[in-house]
């Protein structure tokens, strides 16, 4: 895990894969994270449509997920609304938890925001009780910011 951002700036630094269409970006980036970190079942964006004040599914790798959450409900939901962290042990035991896969145990969802515009969320989940640690959270809070950072050169879709 320690490892994950210097990999990403060097695979995110490569021409290979830059880029500033953010469906292309988001993509890679969902199977960087579901290659890299362990014991995860589902990794991906939701992303803030102004228009429709709401969080709608971006790209991602795992099961089928809910195409809209309304904020503040739901783990994403929360975490968009007050722009925060939120690490999950178990999701069983979290009011308003959607739960799109069963096998799902633990969500750690960190907001995307440059400070002045909020993209989205970033969501990981695993089958496996407590998998985020305080310092699993922190490695990819970072990651949350060079991808934000990314995002800003993307072009604007809506
Ligand atoms: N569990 C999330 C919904 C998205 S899925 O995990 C992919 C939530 O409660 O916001």
């Amino acid at each position: 895990m320690n490892e994950l951002l210097d990999q990403y700036q060097a695979v995110f630094g490569d021409p290979e894969y830059q880029t500033n269409n953010r469906i292309s970006l988001l993509a890679n980036t969902s199977a960087f994270i579901m290659t890299l970190v362990p014991d995860l079942n589902w990794a991906g964006f939701y992303l803030w449509h102004k228009k429709h004040q709401q969080l709608e599914l971006g790209p991602f790798q795992g099961k089928l997920a809910c195409s809209q959450i309304m904020t503040p409900k739901s783990v994403c939901g929360q975490a968009f609304h007050h722009q925060e962290i939120l690490r999950v042990a178990n999701v069983h035991d979290f009011k308003d938890h959607i739960a799109c896969d069963s096998a799902t145990n633990a969500e750690l969802v960190l907001p995307l925001s440059d400070g002045t515009r909020r993209y989205g969320v970033l969501d990981l989940d695993s089958p496996r009780k407590n998998r985020f640690s305080q310092a699993d959270a922190e490695i990819l809070k970072n990651l949350a910011a060079l991808v934000t950072q990314q995002l800003t050169q993307c072009h604007p879709f809506n």
